[in-house]
């Protein structure tokens, strides 16, 4: 019979890939938690109309790449495209805010994007997803770009670039979307389809079109930061002297304008060199009009989500760690000796010790193969003779010593030996 294969665009994280994922997590957990943040655990279902709000209408991904359904008739869900919208939800629906004015969360689990797969592109994908929901103080930006610079330092990457942009306010933008419409509307047989569609939905959605006749086109276009205002400039140069003063290395891409609607004035993305065309492994920027939208308070917010899948390609595999290997390996031969062998391996587990055995009766040799390949520190060799005398050969396996010992005093040997 043939084996059932995963969904196109679903991946199994297999071990050790594991290892590096845990690695991360827990990297990210402690940097996080020094800087104030707690975690939240949100569902991966949610109402759909979360995210059209959310997200925005126009955007691809609410467009044409959410898992939509209805469930059983009775009401439309989504499977979550992205963590912001459902942390809003949560902090509206618990009313965190009236708990403390800023509040740090951050999450991490899959989203769900219908996107064409490939290298570094999934249809599920984890992400590590940060916010920050309170003042709109330019500290606040300038803090969470740190921290977030600190945990990619703290995993040893290296050679990743920090881009930013100013995405204006309400004050600003509107001029801004009048100088591209009208400099689009200017050059518009030449853009493609989408482009063309998008002058009058979602304008600023340009800046992102792959079509390379549309980059030579939109690379002349008017800049978002020549037109942000006064405040938005003033919030920006806070912004960036702060990175300065941490001496944050960054450039300044004045075309981000990011795939969701919901920003405001400082966004941000990381990009590496080493992988490709799915090259940012992050993105993130205030939005001080998303809780306000969803229904809630006027509070402002501020995150970013680093893409799990591309930032652990850039981790070397580790060498295998000598605390993943066990400590004691038991050799068994013959029935009694694997039922002995059941027993103290379990036995010494759940005292802590990290302990191997195997039921399947095969020879000594073999069995000695697998302890010297699983790396063991010490191996017990145990035949029905030696249950019958209450007695094993226990083996140092990196002094290569042997001595025999009392089954009786397995346990406390072993205690002794690995404290
Ligand atoms: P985003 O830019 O859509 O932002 O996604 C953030 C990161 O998730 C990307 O930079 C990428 O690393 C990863 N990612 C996105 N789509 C895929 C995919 N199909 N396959 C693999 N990785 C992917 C957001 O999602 C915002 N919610 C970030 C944010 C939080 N802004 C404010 N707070």
């Amino acid at each position: 019979m043939e084996i059932i294969t995963a969904v196109k665009g679903f991946k199994d994280i297999l071990p050790p890939e594991t290892d590096k994922w845990r690695h991360i997590e827990n990297t990210a957990y402690n940097v996080f938690r020094t800087f104030g943040f707690s975690e939240i655990c949100i569902p991966l279902i949610e109402k759909t109309e979360l995210f059209r709000r959310g997200i925005g209408e126009s955007t691809d991904i609410v467009e044409k790449e959410m898992y939509t359904f209805l469930d059983r008739g009775e009401e439309s869900l989504t499977l979550r495209p992205e963590a912001t919208a459902s942390v809003i939800r949560a902090y509206l629906e618990h009313t965190l805010h009236a708990v403390e004015s800023v509040t740090r969360l951050f999450t991490i689990g899959p989203m769900f994007r219908r996107e064409r797969p490939q290298k570094g592109r999934y249809r599920q994908f984890y992400q590590i997803d940060v916010e920050i929901l309170g003042p709109d103080d330019p500290r606040t930006d300038a803090e969470l770009i740190l921290m977030l610079m600190h945990f990619l330092d703290r995993l040893g990457l290296k050679n990743l670039t920090l881009e930013i942009n100013s995405l204006g306010c309400d004050e600003c933008r509107p001029t801004f979307r009048e100088a591209i419409v009208q400099f689009l509307r200017g050059t518009e047989k030449e853009l493609c389809e989408d482009c063309r569609r998008r002058i009058g939905t979602n304008p600023l959605r340009v800046f992102d079109c792959k079509v390379e006749k549309c980059g030579e086109i939109i690379s002349q276009a008017p800049r978002l930061m020549d037109f942000v205002c006064v405040d938005c400039r003033e919030h920006f140069t806070q912004v960036e002297d702060r990175l300065t003063l941490f001496a944050i290395p960054y450039t300044v891409n004045a075309k981000m304008v990011r795939g969701l609607d919901y920003y405001t004035r400082t966004t941000f993305e990381v990009k590496t060199e080493s992988l490709g065309a799915q090259n940012a492994i992050l993105g993130g920027g205030r939005y001080d009009h998303l809780v306000r939208d969803l229904g809630g308070p006027d509070i402002s917010g501020i995150g970013f989500a680093i893409g799990m899948e591309r930032l652990a390609a850039l981790i070397p595999d580790k060498e295998k760690n000598p605390a993943d290997s066990p400590f004691l390996f038991i050799a068994a031969i013959g029935d009694k000796a694997v039922d002995k062998a059941f027993f103290l391996s379990n036995r010494l587990r759940m005292r802590g010790i990290r302990v191997e055995t195997d039921y399947s009766g095969r020879s000594l040799k073999s069995q000695m193969k697998r302890a010297d390949k699983l790396k063991s520190s010490f191996v017990l060799i145990i035949g029905e003779r030696e249950v019958s005398e209450n007695r094993a050969l226990f083996r140092n396996m990196h002094t290569s010593s042997q001595e025999e010992i009392g089954l009786d005093k397995l346990e406390e040997t072993i205690m002794k030996i690995a404290r």
